[in-house]
């Protein structure tokens, strides 16, 4: 079942979604050479809870940590670790914060330094193949028609698209129905009505779209090896077009 929002709720998902982008701001600066994944995952833990927000990932279905790091080949849900940030890694920081009962969602990939002029590539058409999903999101229009836009951008763009894991719907549970594809006929699934919340969020590779998931039970891989991207927002449809819950802040 597809909810709708009511004003009261919205606005508390935008509380929450401001968090989600507030969090991503503060992080930024510290995604740099040398520092270790568990150590982003702890300033953003502090950061999440003294502001009045849970770090809805913890415990979530026993994911250990507050955020998902996903470096290089990782495409989703890598566990915080030991693991030192290099020049030249991209890396993933996929966060869902839970603010007075509604949840915002919302990851990002960032360059660790000087990256490649292919890793730049990727990750820029990525995140434009969110936006170009994004861009069919209006009251009228079917799930289906955001699917196939990311679709077609992406294979414009010969980036292959993880095909294992979507979007989805938002509120008090982070999963909610419908599932958001990033592939897929348009005019298919449900039809968008103002106050649905959903987060759209294309995973795209360099190379072949195959994933392998990890001995840890929850990182997922390309199986060639390529480097992945991954731009998720949490998005409001409203009267005549969407609104973005979690902003990105300079
Ligand atoms: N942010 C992810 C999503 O879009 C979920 C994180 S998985 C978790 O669905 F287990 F860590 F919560
Ligand atoms: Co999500």
């Amino acid at each position: 079942m597809i909810t709708i929002k009511s004003e009261r709720e919205i606005e508390l998902m935008r509380e929450a979604g401001k968090l989600v982008s507030l969090m991503h701001q503060f992080i930024r600066p510290y995604i740099k050479e040398g520092i270790t994944t568990k150590e982003l995952d702890q300033l953003c833990e502090e950061f999440i809870l003294s502001h009045g927000g849970v770090p809805s990932c913890k415990g979530y279905e026993g994911f250990p940590c507050a955020l998902c790091t996903s470096v290089n080949e990782e495409v989703v849900h890598g566990i915080p670790s030991d693991r030192a940030l290099k020049n030249g890694d991209i890396i993933t920081i996929d966060v869902v914060i839970g603010y007075k009962g509604y949840q915002g969602d919302a990851a990002w990939t960032y360059a660790v330094g000087e990256v490649t002029e292919e890793d730049s590539y990727l990750m820029e058409h990525t995140e434009k193949a969110l936006y170009e999903g994004l861009k069919m999101i209006k009251p009228g229009n079917r799930i289906g028609d955001i699917s196939h836009a990311i679709e077609e951008y992406a294979t414009e763009h010969h980036l292959g698209i993880v095909r294992e894991l979507c979007g989805h719907g938002i509120g008090k549970e982070m999963h909610e129905d419908p599932e958001v594809l990033n592939y897929g006929p348009p005019n298919t699934g449900a039809r968008l009505k103002p106050g649905m919340v959903i987060c759209v969020e294309p995973m795209l590779t360099f190379g072949k779209r195959f994933v392998n998931l990890l001995e840890d039970d929850w990182t997922v891989v390309t199986t060639d090896g390529s480097k992945a991207a991954h731009y998720e927002h949490t998005i409001l449809i409203t009267e005549d077009g969407y609104e973005i819950l979690t902003p990105q802040l300079d």
